[in-house]
């Protein structure tokens, strides 16, 4: 029996990327996605990866929907906490409502997915969390307080619960990407891309595949030794 793997924001983006490596991998798959339905239909169509919509900020949604895809696939042996926003602005023009989406989003999804499946896994003696995190979580980045803060915490947290978890056949690990091309890249004004391009060494955007291999290699069953890390993929562009 092939293990089961949930990727959160699963359908677009690097999620949706992460979502096919691990399909094509012989991991038997399952997106989630937060609203776009003809996105996810599109996507399931095409990759025959289920997907299943819940908002992963909502602590109950994500106990409910764990339940019910673990009734229908079998227990979650992986989990990659994906989903992720952007609400971009100063600190002296940001409101509280964009401050409070992304922590609740980017930083608060991982506590209710990571709870959801935490005590199958240690009951099982296995289980591979990779959190993705950000290059702008390790550096900050204007305009982006609450995006930072979020993804700085995602850090932390990949450590504490990498050591309550060592103990258990369950690795943690966090994944910092840089500026990666995707709808959340695109979107970043384009004079402002430009010099944000300016400075990655490798001289370009990644790939959403090229973080998809830094999840395979951390979730396979022989990289038990590897816990508690973050594995950079930013084209050098924050050698951390
Ligand atoms: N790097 C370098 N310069 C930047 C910058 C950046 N990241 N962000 C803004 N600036 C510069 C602008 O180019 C501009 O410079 P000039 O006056 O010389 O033209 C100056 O700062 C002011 O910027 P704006 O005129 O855009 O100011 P604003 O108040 O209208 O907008 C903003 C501010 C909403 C933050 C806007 O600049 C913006 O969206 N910036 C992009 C922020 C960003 O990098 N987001 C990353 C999204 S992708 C992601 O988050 C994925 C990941 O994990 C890496």
């Amino acid at each position: 029996m092939s293990r089961v793997a949930l990727v959160t924001g699963g359908t677009r983006g690097i999620g949706e990327a992460i979502a096919i490596a691990l399909h094509e991998n012989g991991y038997c798959t399952v997106a989630n996605y937060g609203g776009n339905d003809t996105v996810a239909r599109e996507f399931t169509e095409r990759t025959g990866i289920p997907s299943y919509r819940f908002d992963v900020s909502d602590y109950d949604a994500c106990a409910r929907s764990v339940a019910d895809i673990e009734a229908q696939y079998g227990p979650v042996d992986i989990l990659i906490n994906n989903a992720g926003i952007t609400r971009d602005a100063t600190m002296h023009r940001m409101t509280f409502e964009q401050w409070q989406a992304v922590i609740n989003t980017n930083l608060g999804a991982s506590f209710n997915m990571s709870r959801a499946v935490i005590e199958g896994m240690r009951a099982r003696k296995f289980g591979r969390i990779v959190n993705i995190g950000s290059m702008n979580g390790q550096a900050g980045q204007y305009g982006q307080v609450n995006y930072a803060a979020a993804k700085s915490g995602i850090h932390g947290f990949t450590k504490a619960l990498a050591l309550e978890c060592a103990a258990h056949g369950i690795t943690v690990n966090a994944l910092a990407p840089g500026y990666i091309e995707t709808d959340m890249v695109r979107s970043v004004p384009e004079n402002v891309l430009k010099k944000i391009v300016e400075k990655i060494p490798v001289g370009r955007i990644g790939q959403a595949r090229e973080v998809a291999r830094g999840v395979l290699f951390l979730i396979d069953d022989d990289a038990g030794f590897i816990t508690g890390s973050t594995l950079s993929i930013n084209g050098g562009n924050h050698m951390y």
